[in-house]
């Protein structure tokens, strides 16, 4: 949750407008810095770069001593391009890469065996499909340990309604899979949701416990345990985040309960995206038109729901404000804020199932920027072209600096794949 926008804050974000236009989203990297040392308890910090896959993101998080989780051949490739290496032999642990999914399609499967990117294996399908072209691969496996949370039930990862890992009671035959297939099993893995509460996140490391005992039964060895991510921020004034040192104090205890199962040291991961992120972005929209409709005041924005997906997904909240261009105050309003898709969706300010809610905000006019905080993560990385809008661009604030990190999509380029 933002603190109120400094006259500098706005005055800097408005000569990025002036400079690249709008809409614009912008990052800070002294904030992705700061929440990373944060995490420095973990062995390995494994960036969910779904979050947020830039690879001008990437490559700060490596420059940082990160490392990264991919989720599909482009964010493979996108981690390769930003200088990730991957670890082979012993050194598969610590890879750079990882590659986690419940399916392995035939390109992605080709990708990852050439590159021999370890496989964070969330069905025993994947074991199988895996172990006939790759003998010896490195896994780790990604469990459902019976229950789940998450902001929203579409970001809960885990319980029976859920697709996600290999249901916990069928780690018997995923261990008869890595032998029968001469994998190479590193770790076991849990990731139960986003944006999950303390409670729900603290239950974890217990049941991973319980599992690196059945490990240990059945004569394998592990190398690590990963926490997963799920870490909430605080989206809201007054909401509490998760407080790290106690959440690495907890999985700390659970890694030497489970070393002295397993009778030797273990890494332990965590694999956070929102958290690294979230914080660290806005998105910046210019108020393009403002009108009531019977008791509702609308601000429309030239920034939609194919840019910021989030409120219209899930209800989620976004705090905002408005930087008006003349830099008068003025008196605040309920507002709607929405955008320009033809789609009744496409409102930035709505609860959960759609329902349209208001903002108080300065009563806008044309011309104001509005600045939709707390996007960094799963904001550019989930936009779309609907509409055929193209992709807007992103910027990296460094200090007194700043720079493109990706230039706007043109329509040439949409039309440019339709081209024969
Ligand atoms: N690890 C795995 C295996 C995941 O599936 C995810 C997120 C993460 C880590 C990172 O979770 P985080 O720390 O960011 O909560 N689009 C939704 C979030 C969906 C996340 C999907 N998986 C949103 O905008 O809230």
């Amino acid at each position: 949750m933002p603190q109120a926008l400094s006259p500098a804050r706005a005055q800097r974000l408005l000569q990025l407008t002036a400079r690249y236009g709008t809409p614009l989203w912008v990052y800070d990297a002294a904030v992705i810095r700061e929440r990373i040392a944060a995490l420095r308890g973990f062995d390995t910090v494994r960036f969910a770069q779904k979050a947020c896959s830039n690879t001008h993101i990437l490559r700060l998080m490596r420059e940082q001593g990160v490392k990264v989780d991919a989720v599909s051949r482009g964010e493979i490739l996108r981690a390769l391009a930003a200088g990730y290496t991957v670890g082979q032999g012993d050194d598969a642990v610590h890879s750079g890469i990882v590659f986690t999914a419940d399916l392995l399609d035939r390109e992605t499967l080709e990708t990852v065996v050439a590159h021999r990117v370890p496989v964070n294996a969330g069905s025993i399908d994947m074991l199988a499909q895996l172990g006939a072209v790759s003998p010896g691969h490195p896994v780790w496996l990604r469990l459902n340990p019976g229950f789940g949370h998450g902001h929203s039930n579409k970001t809960n990862t885990g319980g029976e309604h859920s697709k996600h890992g290999i249901w916990h009671e069928q780690l018997p035959q995923a261990l008869q899979a890595i032998r029968e297939q001469g994998l190479t099993l590193i770790g076991l893995h849990m990731h139960i949701g986003s944006g999950v509460d303390y409670g729900h996140l603290a239950q974890v490391s217990g049941a991973m416990v319980t599992l690196v005992r059945q490990v240990q039964a059945a004569g394998h060895d592990l190398k690590a345990i990963s926490a997963g991510g799920g870490l909430s921020i605080p989206y809201r004034d007054g909401e509490a985040g998760i407080d790290i040192d106690h959440y690495f104090s907890l999985w700390d205890a659970a890694r030497k309960e489970a070393e002295s199962v397993i009778g030797h040291a273990l890494a332990l991961e965590l694999e956070p995206g929102r958290y690294l992120v979230a914080e660290s972005g806005v998105l910046l929209a210019e108020v393009r038109a403002v009108k009531a409709q019977g008791r509702q005041h609308f601000v429309l924005v030239d920034a939609g729901f194919n840019e910021l997906m989030r409120p219209a997904m899930y209800g989620s909240f976004h705090a905002m404000s408005l930087i008006p261009a003349d830099g008068l105050s003025r008196p605040s309003q309920a507002t709607v804020v929405a955008g320009p898709l033809c789609e009744s969706g496409d409102v930035f300010t709505q609860g959960d199932g759609g329902v349209v809610l208001t903002r108080d905000l300065p009563q806008a006019r044309v011309g104001d920027l509005l600045v939709i905080h707390d996007t960094g993560a799963y904001g550019a990385s989930m936009s779309s072209n609907y509409n055929s809008r193209p992709l807007i661009a992103e910027v990296l604030i460094d200090g007194d600096e700043d720079r493109l990190i990706r230039r706007r999509q043109s329509v040439d380029d949409l039309l440019a794949l339709e081209r024969f």
